[in-house]
Order: C-alpha cells, then structure tokens, then sequence
C-alpha cells in the first residue's frame, strides 16, 4: 500500500478543477494547478494541461507523485499512458479508456457488447450521407445525429423532423472536412440525470445523483451551453430508480471493464436518461462533470484523496462513500452573450466580499488585472454553490447571494433546481 500523497498536480482550468482543488485541500493535500486560473489557489498558467513533458518536469521539480486529471482533453491525449511507466501516478484512464468519451462510435459498440441499455443506434461514413437520410426519414425525423469525436459539445443534433435531420446533416457535412463517422440514434425522451462514479474498473463507488441545466434559459430553452447549473441529490431519483440503473447501466459497464483490455481508474460519468422504458445511457464520459462537480464535492463527506489513492492501490472495494445531509445547488454566474462566440470579457467582479461564509465560490474563468481587479474572462464566469437542509431551501439561498454579485451583462439561469418532478416517468421506471 502506498502512502496517501500530499502533494499533488491538478490539471485543467475551470471552475470543477476548483472545485476538485477545493476537496483535495480539504483531504489534506497540497494542489498545484496546471493551468489553473485566478481564482483557483496554487494555479500554474505556464503549464498547460496537455504538455507532458512540461507536466513531468514540474512534477520533478515538486516532488509529485500524483496528478488528477479534470477535462476529457489531456486523458484523449493520453496523459494516462505517457506516465504509465514512471513513478507519477495518474488518475484517470489510459487513452483507449477515454475512447469511451471521445468515440461516439466506439463507445456505442462498447454498450452493445455488454449489454447496457442506451438507444437504438445506426453507424454511417461521411460517404453514406444519402443512407443516413433514408433512415432519418424513415424514424420520421425523431433522431439524434452524433459526430464521432470530441466537439465541444457541439457535435450532438437533436432532431424533432425529417427537415430537422436534413439540417442536421448538411452541418454535419459543412462542418467537418476529410472522412469521418456519425451515429443516428433513436430519439428518447424523459428527465435526464448525471451518475458520477469512481472505478478502478473492477468496482465502483458511486457519487450522489446530479441533475445539470444545459440550456441558456429557463425552462430548457435557448442554446445549449457547457451547463448553467447543477444540484444534488436528484429527489425523484430514489432507491428503485437508482437500482434499475445499476443493474442495466452501471454493472453491465462494470462487467464490460473488467473484460476489455484496457485499464481504466478515475471518475466514469453516465449521462442517463428516464425513459417510460426504464433509464437508457446517452454518454459515458471519463471524468467529473461540470458544473456537477461542483456540487457533488461538497457534499462528498468522504476523502476524496483517500478515494483516488485507494482506487489506484486497488483497494477501492474497502472505501465506503459517505454524503453529507440536504441538498447543494450550484447556479453559474455567465457572461452576458455567452454561449455563443465574441462576448466582451475583462468586466470588474464586486460582491464577494460580501457573501455568507457557508457560500462557495468557484471560478471558472477570472483573471486579475495589473493592478490586482478580478474581471471576467470567459464565459462561464463563477460558480456559487449553496447548502440547505432540502433543495428548496438551497435555491432559495443560492439566489440571494448571487444577487449580491455583480459585473457588467451578468447572467444566471433563473430555474437550476427547480424542474417540476417527473411523476409518470418515475412510475413507469418502477
Ligand atoms: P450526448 O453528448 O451524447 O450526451 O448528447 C448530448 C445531449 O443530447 C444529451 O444530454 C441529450 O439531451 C441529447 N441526446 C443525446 N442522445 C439522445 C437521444 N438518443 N434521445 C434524445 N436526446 C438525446
Ligand atoms: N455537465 C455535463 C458535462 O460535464 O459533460
């Protein structure tokens, strides 16, 4: 067994890495940030997340034998494999692992060969472009067109008509040069939520049920956006839901884990959704999410850094996962004119100073001027994160101390946290 390290690198930049900075402070570890931003203590900005060679020198000069991975960018480019042989260990996948999030395709394949339950799927080339209308057309439009490769979360269309699907495909075909493949996928509906797990890909420990808010506006309208908005737990997701999903989701994966020939431990994400069929996985991704990550850390009881450290001795099967009582809900603080591209940045913050002590605060994307000013400096500016004894009494909180902060177009999505539950969806699962 390995002695729990205290000294580690952190990489990636927004306001989950702050959040996971937070945590592993709190655990009792000394976190360096590669990049970092701002407001995220320890931050490094000379580094980046995906120069290995800069990453191992830093992790030489520090002393570092452990590096958390936080975005799906540095484990795609495989940060896991590239230390594989050194005594720096690495949390999160191997870059065949982070083929589940980075392989639409694959990840498909991969679901279908163990048996979890997701949609119907048909694979096409860019060169089946007129086959991929004719199945459109005959699902009628309801389909869901998925680039195979990471975009950003801008390679996903949801389609609503066959003209739909048509779009969809011409800016498929618009937007990507070269030869590349797309997945047409049966269109579901129901709520959708976030299970977040830790795996060594034996076993897995799963965080609280998250529910995250991607559109702009209230009421899931607007544009989708890297996520306004997050809470736990999921009220409606309770003991029945949660079991349907292990047994048709989390285990099949888990069996699937076991038997593929690659190693995965890090955090798994099951973005699922409640169908009147019962819970169907729309995504794997291979890290936290944000903005869930945000809430989920503060209500984590448990050490994170002993999570990590036990995943990677293999000891995962020892830990127990503790949540704290009541709900978290985090609302993103936005620049006014994000999502979309060419907002004003570099706006004064004011305010925090004058929040409750129990708020917290992550940054997402701040900067400090020459003369010492937090301004804004992308889009998805600051995360507060709020506690209460129940999700009502957390929103409420939440919004009061976000009115206290100000900057120039500020932005907040008025309804994170409070969809109306999904009573008919939550019957048939049962
Ligand atoms: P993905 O990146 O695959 O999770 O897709 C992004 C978003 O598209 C999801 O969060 C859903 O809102 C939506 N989506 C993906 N797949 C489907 C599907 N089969 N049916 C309905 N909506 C979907
Ligand atoms: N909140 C969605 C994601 O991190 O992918």
């Amino acid at each position: 067994m390995t002695p729990t390290p205290t000294n580690i690198v952190l990489l990636g930049a927004g306001a989950r890495e702050h959040a996971l900075a937070w945590k592993l402070t709190r655990d009792g570890a000394t976190v360096h940030v590669l990049p970092g931003n701002a407001g995220i203590p320890g931050s490094h900005p000379a580094i980046s997340a995906t120069d290995f060679p800069a990453i191992q020198q830093f992790c030489q000069e520090k002393d570092v034998q452990l590096i958390v991975v936080g975005p799906e960018a540095p484990l795609a480019a495989g940060v896991a494999d590239y230390f594989q042989d050194s005594d720096i260990r690495v949390f999160g996948p191997s870059r065949a692992g982070a083929t589940l999030e980075s392989s639409k395709v694959w990840s498909k394949d991969f679901m279908r060969r163990h048996g979890v339950a997701t949609a119907k799927s048909w694979k096409f080339r860019s060169d089946q472009l007129n086959e991929a209308r004719a199945k459109a057309a005959e699902l009628d439009g309801q389909v869901v067109v998925k680039y195979d490769g990471l975009a950003a979360g801008k390679g996903v269309y949801v389609c609503s008509s066959t003209e739909e699907a048509e779009e969809a495909l011409r800016s498929l075909q618009a937007e990507h040069t070269g030869w590349f493949s797309f997945l047409l996928e049966e269109k579901l509906t129901g709520p959708e939520i976030s299970i977040i797990g830790i795996t060594d890909g034996n076993r897995i420990r799963l965080l609280s049920p998250s529910q995250d808010h991607k559109q702009l506006l209230a009421h899931d309208q607007g544009p989708n956006t890297g996520g306004m908005g997050a809470y736990c737990p999921v009220p409606f997701c309770d003991d029945n839901v949660l079991a349907a999903i292990r047994q048709d989701i989390v285990d099949p994966t888990l069996r699937g884990l076991q038997t593929e020939p690659f190693s995965f431990r890090g955090f798994i994400y099951f973005g699922i959704m409640l169908t009147p069929q019962g819970p169907k996985l729309l995504e794997y991704n291979v890290r936290l999410g944000d903005p869930e990550a945000e809430v989920l850390l503060p209500a984590l009881d448990t050490s994170l850094l002993d999570l990590i450290t036990a995943t990677l001795d293999g000891r995962l099967a020892e830990t127990v996962v503790r949540q704290r009582p009541g709900a978290y809900v985090g609302v993103v603080l936005a620049s006014g004119g994000y999502p979309a591209s060419g907002f004003p940045v570099g706006f004064p913050i004011t305010g925090l100073d004058q929040l409750h002590p129990g708020t917290l605060v992550f940054h997402g994307a701040t900067k400090r001027t020459a003369e010492g000013q937090l301004v804004t400096n992308g889009g998805r500016v600051l995360v507060l994160v709020a506690h209460g004894h129940d999700l009502e009494e957390a929103v409420a909180r939440v919004y009061r101390e976000a009115e206290k902060v100000q900057f120039e177009g500020m932005y907040i999505r008025p309804d994170i946290g409070q969809r109306p539950e999904p009573t008919e969806i939550f019957s048939a699962v049962r």
